[in-house]
C-alpha cells in the first residue's frame, strides 16, 4: 500500500535532514543504488502536459535538474497527439517523451506530475506512482474547479486567485487533496493572457516548492473545502455575443478581457455578424452626440477619437475597428455603413443604426448564476 509507503517515506526524510551533514557517504551511496521507490528528492519524476502553460512547469523541473539543491533526478514526458508545446519543448530538451494514451506506465517513477493536460489519468496507472500524481491548477480550489478557471476568475471580477497543487483523484478533475496553494492578487485590468503567464510562473515554483518537502506535505494534505466549490466550463463562442440590455461597461469590459484574445466579442447589425475589435472601455458621450433614441445597443461614431461607442446598460463602450467580411477601422464603417443610417432622421431607419443582441446563442456567463458544484 502506497499510504504506508508515504508515511515511512515523511520519517526516512526527516532523518536524511539530519543525518546529511555528517553522513555524505551513506547519502551518495543510496543515491547510487536508489531504492525501487526513493524516500525524498531527487525524484524520479513522469510529466503529464500538452500547452504552453504546461511548459512553464516542465521548464523549471528541466533547469532544476542542474542546481545543486535539485528535486528531479529524472524527468521524461507524456503529451497529447498533435503539435502541442510541451512536445516541442521535450524534443528540443531531449526530454524522452511518451504518447497518450499509455497502456503501462513506461518505467520506474517515484511521482508523476500533470499539467493542463485534460485527460483522466487511470487508477491502475496512477497506483504505479508511490506519491500518487501531483497537478498544478491555477486557481484556488475549490473556487474554479475545470477546464476554464484563468477565464472564470477574470470573467467575474475576482480580485485574488492563485495556484493550488494538489493529489489527483482517478475519476473526477480537481478535487483531490491540497498540498500547497498560494495567493494571487489580479492587477487592475488584467487579461487572461496576462493572468496565464503570471500564474505558470507561480505554479511551477510552487510546484518545485511542494515536491522539496513531497514526504512531510503528503502526510499534511488536506481535503478540499465543500463550502465555494465553483465549475469553470470550456469557454465557447456563445459566451462572445453581447447583450446590451444586461451587460454594464464593466462586465463587457471584464468579457473583453477574459476571451477576446481567443475568441473576438460580437453582435448582430442588419441581420449580420459582426466582430467587435479593439476595445477601449468605457465611453464618454457628450449630449451632442446622443442620437435621440439611446437605447442598448444604439452605435455613434466618435469622430475625434475614431471610435464606435455602443450603449450598453448603464452607459457606453467603444471600439475602435470591426470585423465584418474584412478588418474595418471605425471611421471605415462609420463612412462605408453606419454614415447613412445615421443621416436619416425617421424613428423607423434610426432603429437601425443599433446592434441587436442576439440573445439566443447568447449564453452570458455573467447572467447565469456561478455553477455550484
Ligand atoms: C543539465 O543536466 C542534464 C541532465 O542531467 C544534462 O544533460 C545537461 O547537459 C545539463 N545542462 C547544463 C547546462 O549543465
Ligand atoms: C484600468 O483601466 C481604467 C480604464 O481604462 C483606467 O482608468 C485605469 O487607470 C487602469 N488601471 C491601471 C492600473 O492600469
Ligand atoms: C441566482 O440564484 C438565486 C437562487 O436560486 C436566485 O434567487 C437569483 O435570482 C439568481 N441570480 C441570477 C443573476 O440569476
Amino acid at each position: 500500500m502506497w499510504t504506508k509507503n508515504k508515511i515511512a517515506g515523511a520519517f526516512l526524510l526527516t532523518l536524511g535532514h539530519v543525518q546529511r551533514g555528517c553522513a555524505q557517504a551513506v547519502w551518495r551511496t543510496r543515491q547510487l543504488h536508489r531504492p525501487r521507490s526513493s524516500s525524498g528528492p531527487p525524484w524520479r519524476l513522469l510529466f503529464f502536459g500538452s500547452d504552453h502553460f504546461a511548459v512553464e512547469s516542465l521548464k523549471l523541473l528541466t533547469t532544476n535538474r542542474n542546481s545543486s539543491e535539485t528535486v528531479v533526478a529524472s524527468l521524461e514526458v507524456v503529451t497529447l497527439s498533435g503539435n502541442m508545446p510541451v512536445k516541442t519543448f521535450a524534443q528540443k530538451n531531449h526530454l524522452p517523451c511518451h504518447s497518450w494514451p499509455l497502456e503501462v506506465v513506461p518505467g520506474e517513477f517515484d511521482v508523476g506530475v500533470v499539467v493542463s493536460f485534460g485527460c483522466l489519468i487511470p487508477e491502475r496507472l496512477i497506483n504505479k506512482f508511490p506519491y500518487g500524481i501531483l497537478n498544478v491548477h491555477p486557481s484556488l480550489l475549490p473556487r474554479w474547479r475545470g477546464p476554464a478557471p484563468i477565464f472564470h476568475a477574470i470573467l467575474h471580477g475576482d480580485t485574488v486567485t492563485g495556484v493550488t497543487i494538489i493529489q489527483i483523484h482517478p475519476q473526477r478533475f480537481d478535487v483531490g487533496p491540497v498540498l500547497n496553494q498560494e495567493l494571487f492578487h489580479i492587477p487592475e485590468n488584467c487579461t487572461s493572457d496576462e493572468l496565464e503567464g503570471a500564474l505558470a510562473t507561480k505554479g511551477a515554483h510552487l510546484l518545485v516548492d511542494t515536491l522539496m518537502s513531497l514526504p512531510e506535505r503528503l502526510v499534511q494534505k488536506k481535503k478540499q473545502r465543500h463550502s465555494g466549490a465553483t465549475f469553470a466550463p470550456k469557454i465557447h463562442t456563445s459566451m462572445s455575443w453581447i447583450v446590451w440590455e444586461e451587460l454594464t461597461c464593466e462586465q463587457i469590459d471584464r468579457l473583453h478581457r477574459a476571451i477576446a484574445s481567443r475568441i473576438p466579442l460580437r453582435t448582430t447589425w442588419m441581420g449580420r455578424t459582426i466582430k467587435l475589435l479593439d476595445f477601449v472601455g468605457k465611453c464618454h458621450i457628450s449630449l451632442s452626440d446622443q442620437r435621440s433614441r439611446t437605447v442598448p445597443g444604439s452605435v455613434t461614431y466618435q469622430k475625434e477619437s475614431n471610435t464606435l461607442a455602443v450603449c450598453c446598460k448603464d452607459g457606453w463602450v467603444g471600439f475602435k475597428a470591426v470585423l465584418l467580411k474584412k478588418r474595418l477601422t471605425a471611421a471605415d464603417f462609420y463612412n462605408g455603413y453606419l454614415h447613412q443610417v445615421l443621416q436619416q432622421k425617421t424613428p423607423h431607419v434610426a432603429a437601425e443604426a443599433q446592434f441587436v443582441s442576439n440573445r439566443e446563442t447568447a449564453v452570458s456567463c455573467q447572467k447565469r448564476n456561478l455553477s455550484v458544484l
